[in-house]
């Protein structure tokens, strides 16, 4: 009986010392799970503001379209003639042929493909020549560059005074615009209408029939 008692006896207190013990155990479990959550939680919080930031600084760049750049790079001269008949202002006239190099620069993420279009060359604010920019595609993030075979004279002109005048101090001042219209690709989704408009100023120098001077805006 003292045997069975001693038997029985023991296991209580085990028994009551195990579930003290399974109680502190759950709470340190639950406790930890706690943690954990909180763990989790502060992870997620963390990701988010960094797939937050990812996706502001990939809006702000990579998926900001900008405008390209179209403007004259270089002008190499195959024929330049000018008659400037001092006393009689009337005949001064010019022949220039030139290869017009048209630069489009692109910084987009995607390439900008453009249609052709036309380069005018005015002296004066009169069209005195004009020339086809063939269409193109300028790829991501770089410059198509494009020669462009451009004749010019002054037969259109019906005031030659300030040619006159300008010939006889050996300059030659010609504007040239141009406007392009295409659209920039960016991952074969996103298209978007481009117009970038050229406006160069160029200064021949007449007795070097060279070119003194270009300038793009
Ligand atoms: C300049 O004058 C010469 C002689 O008069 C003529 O042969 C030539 O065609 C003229 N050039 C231009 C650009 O008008
Ligand atoms: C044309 O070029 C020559 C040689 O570079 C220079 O001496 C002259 O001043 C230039 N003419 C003009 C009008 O700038
Ligand atoms: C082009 O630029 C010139 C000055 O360099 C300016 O006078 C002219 O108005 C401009 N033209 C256009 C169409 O913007």
């Amino acid at each position: 009986m003292a045997e069975k008692d001693q038997q029985v006896h023991p296991p209580a207190p085990a028994n009551k010392h195990l579930r003290s013990d399974e109680e502190s155990a759950g709470l340190q479990a639950k406790e930890l799970k706690r943690k954990k959550r909180i763990k989790y939680a502060v992870y997620i919080a963390a990701f988010a503001v960094f797939q937050t930031a990812i996706i502001l600084v990939f809006a702000l760049t990579v998926m900001r379209v900008k405008n390209p750049k179209v403007r004259i790079g270089r002008i190499t001269i195959e024929t330049m003639e000018t008659n400037n008949t001092g006393a009689a202002a009337a005949a001064a006239s010019f022949d220039l042929k030139f290869i017009a190099q048209v630069t489009v620069k692109n910084t987009n993420f995607g390439h900008y493909r453009f249609d052709h279009s036309t380069m005018s060359f005015l002296y004066d604010g009169v069209i005195v020549g004009e020339a086809i920019i063939p269409k193109a595609r300028a790829r991501a993030r770089s410059t198509k560059k494009l020669d462009v075979i451009v004749e010019v004279n002054s037969r259109a002109l019906t005031n030659t005074t300030p040619l006159g005048s300008e010939l006889s101090s050996n300059i030659l001042t010609l504007n040239s615009q141009a406007k392009l219209k295409g659209k920039v690709e960016l991952m074969k989704v996103i298209k978007r209408n481009k117009s970038p408009e050229m406006n160069c100023t160029l200064t021949f120098n007449v007795s070097t029939r060279n070119l003194q001077d270009l300038n793009c805006k």
